[in-house]
């Protein structure tokens, strides 16, 4: 009999190998094939960072020309799904639609579930391009507006707004949201990775696979807590309001949202990068206040739970950027998701390019050798 060790959420388990990302979680160091996220951050577009993680090399300039140009041929969604959109509830949830809409997507493909790596890569490359048009379709559905149908000359992040907004995003705003996507595209076995990969290795499909990650996306305590961020701020009415509100929660021993992390014992690199672009959005949209009170909370956070590893995580300050791009709250975790289909894809098929079914065991805890009551004894 093999000897097993319990933890409990895998914590410390490695269970997985990857080339995508390199996390040091002491030092606060976070790495996409070799590269600081610092770097792409400063140099990349998410475009580049796709090619990037799915090649684990960075592309050359036609390389890259080629990368963008099948992608933009992707923006526009196959016929029917527009109207499949334009018939759910407009109180549904963005999440929700993305998780059922992504799923659909698998009854307008010929052969969905052909998993040999090159099918997954082109299912994968499918799947990128549609979900930023149906978040947006959605979204204008829900507000009466009339849907904006994608510039094909566009980039990623330009695209996006443009089809959210109905007008071409400035290059600051452009920058910001794509530096948004480059920083969540991925982070080794996050649990909605972890998710994509078991439901992969089961050999059932792509689109199985990115509908369950984005389920398990949503809960605040993974993709959600940047909701939970922007509602915390819209809870507190000032700067000087943050002290007693978050020592409140803490005693109280509720959680601060976008604090914490599994893998992290320092401050998340992805929050540094965001913090920079949060102040500069913030003073430049006029809501240099919201920015305050964030960094109000992480000088309160700092001295109360600092030495026990808490930091602000990459939720904490993509709130606000999300908030001065002029995003809904509800479309905060949608935007996490849109970038982190790249991570997902990228596990998918290094998954299927080494399979091996995710089969962990339970410790069994209940009572043994129990008697059948019978239903008239009960
Ligand atoms: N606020 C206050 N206390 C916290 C927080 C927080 N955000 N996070 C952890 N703690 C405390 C927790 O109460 C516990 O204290 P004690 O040992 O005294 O009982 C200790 O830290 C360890 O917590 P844990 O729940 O065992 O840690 P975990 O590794 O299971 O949880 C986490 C990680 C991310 C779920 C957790 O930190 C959390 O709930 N954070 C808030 C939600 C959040 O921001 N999630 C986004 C994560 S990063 C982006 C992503 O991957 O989606």
């Amino acid at each position: 009999m093999t000897t097993a060790t319990f933890a409990k959420g895998l914590e410390g388990i490695v269970a997985s190998e990857t080339e995508m990302s390199y996390i040091d979680g002491e030092q606060g160091v976070l790495e996409y094939v070799g590269i600081s996220i610092g770097d792409l951050a400063k140099h990349s577009t998410f475009e580049e960072t796709v090619f990037l993680l799915w090649n684990k090399r960075l592309p050359s300039k036609s390389e890259l020309a080629h990368f963008e140009e099948e992608l933009q041929k992707r923006y526009e969604l196959p016929s029917g799904m527009e109207q499949r959109i334009c018939s759910l509830p407009k109180t549904a949830e963005p999440m929700h639609v993305i998780r059922t809409m992504v799923s659909a997507l698998a009854m307008h493909d010929p052969s969905p579930n052909d998993n040999d790596v090159e099918s997954a890569r082109a299912k994968a490359l499918n799947i990128l391009g549609y979900a930023p048009t149906i978040v947006a379709y959605f979204d204008r559905y829900r507000r009466g507006l009339e849907l904006v149908h994608p510039d094909k000359s566009l980039t990623f992040s330009e695209n996006f707004l443009y089809m959210l907004n109905g007008e071409k995003p400035t290059p600051a705003m452009a920058k910001a949201f794509d530096l948004c996507m480059i920083t969540h595209a991925d982070h080794g076995l996050n649990n909605s990775t972890f998710a994509a990969r078991v439901i992969i290795s089961t050999l059932s499909d792509v689109y199985s696979a990115i509908t369950g990650a984005v389920g398990s996306l949503r809960g605040p305590l993974h993709g959600g807590a940047n909701e939970g961020v922007m509602k915390m701020l819209n809870e507190i009415d000032s700067v000087a309001d943050v002290e007693n509100y978050v020592t409140q929660k803490l005693a109280k021993k509720d959680r601060i949202m976008g604090f914490g992390h599994r893998v992290y014992k320092a401050k998340d690199p992805r929050a540094t990068d965001l913090q920079k672009l949060a102040k500069q959005l913030a003073e430049d949209t006029g809501k240099a206040d919201l920015y305050a009170k964030s960094h109000k909370i992480e000088e309160i956070m700092e001295r109360e739970v600092a030495s026990k590893g808490i930091y602000p995580n990459v939720d904490f300050y993509s709130a606000t950027t999300y908030h001065c791009i002029g995003l809904e709250l509800d479309l905060f975790t949608p935007m996490f998701a849109l970038s982190r289909i790249a991570g997902w894809s990228g596990h998918i098929i290094e998954q299927l390019s080494d399979n091996r079914l995710f089969r962990p065991k339970a410790q069994y805890v209940g009572p043994h050798d129990a008697p059948y009551t019978p239903m008239s004894e009960r």
